[in-house]
């Protein structure tokens, strides 16, 4: 009884060293039982720590409200904040994103759409597949890569082709398997045959092919990145394009043949097409110049992931993937309960990518700007360079996912870390924490963090 009243004295106290805050966020805090205790302790804490010259942070937990298992529709509400829907609503959606419909309050101003779903995407329908892309167009925040998402029945392919700018070809191969095929500029060239799991990476301007082997009866799917916002997959440069659109006498000329031996290209390109399935084992015509000394795949699936207290991460960049010096990967698993800690890529933007499981991720611009996103399996997220942020796994299964970054390194500071090698004292005086929380701050990088330990 004495607590709550204390609590409540407090309360007013902080009411009125706060009149600006909002209504809402007071009731919030009265109502809370976590409040009054967080609310007494600072009064009674060390009186040798520094008063604080602004307000303390709310202590609402600020969880996300619902799930998609939620039986009720989702409203617009926040504790005292907010009101109901009136007017139409989509439900499904609304029921996906509560962090969006009700954000924290912790939120405030937007850093730009940190969300899309590929299932937003326009379909591009072709005989043997399918592909659709995400770039600025559907994302404007995402200006450092883009993403495209592509099927191929189990034989079919993906012609013949290169890309047009500075840019490389990177990919993960979702489901089934792929064999590639290129040459370099020296004439070196390359057959593989890519599993679900592993990575594929076509230096700049080097031309290559993709293939559904029958390892799958279905076929493959992958994930392609490219390192530059603006690009389009309709804008490479294929084979059949190309000779569809030279004089025949020329082609002949080129080849040293005749033009009859030429009768039967296409007359426009194929792009996507079906083929006859290629042996896993195939292997490349001899070249007199070899083989690409780096190879352009990489069995990502068979690295061993290193294992944090709530989750696991594997590392793929140019110091193990050598040709891979435009893009670097993580794949990382969030156990229940548990969370990709918080941090930023220091030099990097981030293309995320949503494989299994629910997450929602909280984007902090700097100048008091933080936005929060919820992500299903099929989504892309996009976190600018040097952002801070965490995945927090809100759903009851493993939560897995891709960080993709626009560099030949994957490089990450940890917020726990900074915090444990920086002078105690110092951080008391940001922070107002006691010695003994300090004292738990974890020097090693916890990259995903499990649940408090209940011994401590
Ligand atoms: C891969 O595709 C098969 C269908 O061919 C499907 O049953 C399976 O669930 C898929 N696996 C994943 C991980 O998506
Ligand atoms: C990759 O580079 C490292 C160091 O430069 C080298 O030791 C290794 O053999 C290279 N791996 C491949 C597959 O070329
Ligand atoms: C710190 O994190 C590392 C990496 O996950 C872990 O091995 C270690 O046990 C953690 N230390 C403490 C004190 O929790
Ligand atoms: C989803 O929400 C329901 C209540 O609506 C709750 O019982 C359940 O624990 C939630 N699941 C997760 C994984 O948060
Ligand atoms: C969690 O697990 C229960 C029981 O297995 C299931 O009914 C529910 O749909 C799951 N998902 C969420 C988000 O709670
Ligand atoms: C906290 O640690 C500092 C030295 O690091 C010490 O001077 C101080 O007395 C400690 N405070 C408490 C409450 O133990």
């Amino acid at each position: 009884m004495f607590k709550l009243l204390a609590s409540v004295v407090c309360a007013v106290l902080y009411g009125s060293l706060v009149a600006t805050a909002p209504l809402g966020d007071m009731s919030l805090s009265l109502s809370s039982s976590a409040s009054s205790e967080a609310v007494s302790t600072s009064t009674t804490g060390d009186p040798s720590l520094p008063s604080p010259t602004v307000a303390y942070a709310s202590d609402d937990p600020n969880y996300w409200l619902w799930n998609e298992t939620t039986r009720t529709d989702p409203q617009a509400e926040r504790g005292k904040l907010g009101a109901s829907i009136l007017g139409p609503q989509n439900v499904p959606i609304d029921k996906q994103n509560p962090d969006i419909l009700a954000p924290p309050t912790t939120d405030s101003g937007t850093v730009g759409n940190a969300k899309w779903p590929f299932s937003l995407s326009k379909m591009q329908l072709q005989t043997g597949g399918w592909v659709r892309q995400q770039n600025i167009q559907q994302m404007p925040i995402a200006t450092a890569m883009a993403g495209v998402n592509m099927r191929l029945e189990a034989g079919a392919i993906r012609e013949l082709h290169w890309h047009q700018t500075a840019e490389a070809s990177w990919a993960y191969v979702l489901n089934g398997s792929t064999q590639i095929t290129s040459v370099d500029r020296n004439g070196r060239n390359y057959v593989a045959t890519v599993n679900k799991g592993d990575l594929w990476y076509f230096p700049p301007g080097i031309p290559h092919s993709l293939q559904a082997t029958n390892d799958n009866p279905d076929g493959t799917e992958f994930l392609l990145i490219f390192p530059d916002g603006q690009f389009n997959d309709d804008d490479t440069l294929l084979l059949t394009d190309w000779l569809a659109h030279t004089p025949k006498e020329v082609i002949a000329k080129n080849f040293q043949d005749n033009i009859a031996d030429w009768d039967d290209i296409p007359g426009s390109q194929l792009y996507i097409f079906p083929g006859v399935p290629p042996p896993d084992n195939q292997e490349p015509p001899t070249s007199p110049f070899g083989t690409v000394p780096e190879p352009f795949s990489f069995e990502f699936s068979k690295v061993v992931p290193t294992q944090y207290s709530g989750g696991s991460a594997k590392i793929a960049d140019s110091t193990v993937f050598n040709v891979s010096t435009q893009i670097a990967v993580a794949e990382v698993t969030v156990e229940p309960g548990a969370m990709r800690e918080l941090h930023w890529h220091p030099t990097q933007n981030e293309w995320g990518f949503y494989l299994e499981g629910t997450a929602r991720v909280t984007i902090f611009a700097g100048t008091g700007i933080a936005q929060t996103f919820d992500y299903q399996p099929g989504d892309i997220s996009y976190v600018p360079t040097a952002y801070g942020h965490y995945v927090e796994n809100t759903g009851n299964t493993t939560l897995r996912f891709l960080e993709i970054f626009n560099s030949d390194k994957f490089e990450d500071v940890s917020l726990a870390q900074w915090l444990a090698l920086t002078p105690p004292k110092l951080v008391q005086e940001h922070l107002q924490l006691s010695n003994n929380t300090i004292a738990h701050f974890n020097n090693t990088k916890d990259r995903v963090v499990g649940p408090k330990k209940t011994s401590s």
